[in-house]
């Protein structure tokens, strides 16, 4: 019988005590220079971003939902337009085309890393009549097969965006990182992603300077000056007050990439261990690619998920599914045909993929105890 130990899904209080002292006194100068919309603050992470990902430019905005939005204005995409992703992600990826008015088309994912493949974007590009982009999600922080996709894209003649939203610091098969290779980059600095700031925050990357000054423009009502607006654009710029705390933590963000790859490790030889036919376990892809573990999932198969979810609960374990319900299942798409199409593992991963704790934060003893009571868990099964 193993002790009790409390396992949060994720608990930021730790990661902000110790950065508590070097983050304050850059809050205050910001309040004290009271100027809270863009700015210097703004800028210098906009330069390190851009140095992080490798691309020329980054324009910060109000949210990873809202980098989405504005890449699809960016690149024209209009009412009535198709645009291929996942429905087997986070909503925000789906909502972004569906607010404009575009039509969401849906790919399937790979079974093993969750992400959408070369063969079924193609798929569903076999769908359109009025294809614009492509929208693939790096979940989990695993960029998908980049080369393959980029192939299709340019088959195509659609443009890539990246939804790198989970994914900041992850490298493809070629060692790129996630966000460069695409037309257009998206990140989130959402408080639960590796890079987090104090509430909502986001950023574009591209290399193409044109597409840069266009957003950066559609970020403020399209205005190009001050009360001129030759387009209209939306209100999403990036808070001073975020950026401060965001410069500081670009200098943690490898260290918090290890420490995350070391807890995914030490599950991986703890469960793997234990040989069993109810569980998968995240594969890490080979170097040069770099997964960064923004979550860490579990296959859990024969309709096992939900009681192993409870049960860890009943032990103090924080988990989480992301996501119950495939965005093609979603209510407020159910107008949406997606007759014919195959999305069979989309639809088997909802039911099956479950999220452990994997902040950097976490002890040796922690995994231990979340590895040993799932092997639990399984023997009794
Ligand atoms: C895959 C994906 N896309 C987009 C978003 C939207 O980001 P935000 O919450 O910053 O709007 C998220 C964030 O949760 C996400 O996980």
């Amino acid at each position: 019988m193993t002790t009790h130990i409390a396992v949060p899904l994720l608990d930021l209080k730790l990661q902000y005590d110790s950065l508590r002292e070097e983050i304050e006194p850059l809050l205050r100068e910001v309040c004290d220079s009271q100027y809270f919309v863009l700015g210097p603050k703004v800028l210098e992470l906009e330069g390190s971003i851009a140095d992080y990902v490798g691309t020329s430019y980054a324009v910060g905005c109000a949210s990873g939902s809202d980098a989405l939005l504005l890449a699809l204005m960016g690149l024209d995409v209009k009412a009535g337009d198709e645009v291929i992703c996942p429905s087997y992600t986070f909503f925000a990826t789906g909502g972004a085309i569906r607010r404009i008015g575009a039509i969401p088309v849906w790919a399937d994912i790979d079974p093993t890393t969750f992400n959408v493949t070369q063969d079924s974007v193609k798929a569903a590009a076999a769908q359109c009549t009025n294809l614009k982009a492509v929208m693939p999600v790096h979940l989990y922080g695993q960029t998908i097969d980049m080369d393959g996709v980029l192939d299709a894209c340019r088959e195509l003649g659609a443009p890539m965006i990246e939804d790198a939203a989970q994914a900041i610091g992850a490298k493809d098969e070629t060692g790129a990182m996630a966000g460069s290779r695409g037309r257009i980059g998206c990140f989130s600095f959402y408080p639960t992603k590796n890079l987090g700031g104090f509430g909502d925050g986001g950023m574009i990357t591209t290399n193409d300077q044109v597409l840069a000054e266009r957003i950066t423009k559609l970020r403020v009502h399209g205005g190009e000056r001050r009360y001129y607006h030759n387009e209209v654009g939306i209100n999403s710029r990036l808070d001073a007050l975020q950026a401060a705390v965001l410069n500081v933590k670009m200098s943690y963000l490898e260290q918090w990439h290890e420490g995350r790859a070391r807890n995914a490790k030490l599950y991986q030889t703890i469960l793997s261990e234990f040989d069993n036919e109810l569980l998968v376990t995240p594969k890490a892809p080979s170097a040069p690619a770099r997964h960064v573990w923004n979550q860490y999932v579990l296959r859990v198969l024969n309709g096992k998920r939900d009681s192993l979810k409870d049960y860890l609960a009943e032990q103090g374990i924080g988990t989480d599914i992301y996501y119950p319900v495939p965005l093609h299942m979603q209510e407020c798409f159910s107008d949406l045909s997606y007759k014919g199409m195959e999305l069979q593992h989309t639809e088997r991963a909802a039911l099956e993929t479950l999220a452990l704790p994997i902040f950097p934060e976490l002890t040796e003893e922690q995994i231990g105890y979340v590895a040993t009571t799932i092997i639990d868990f399984l023997k009794n099964q």
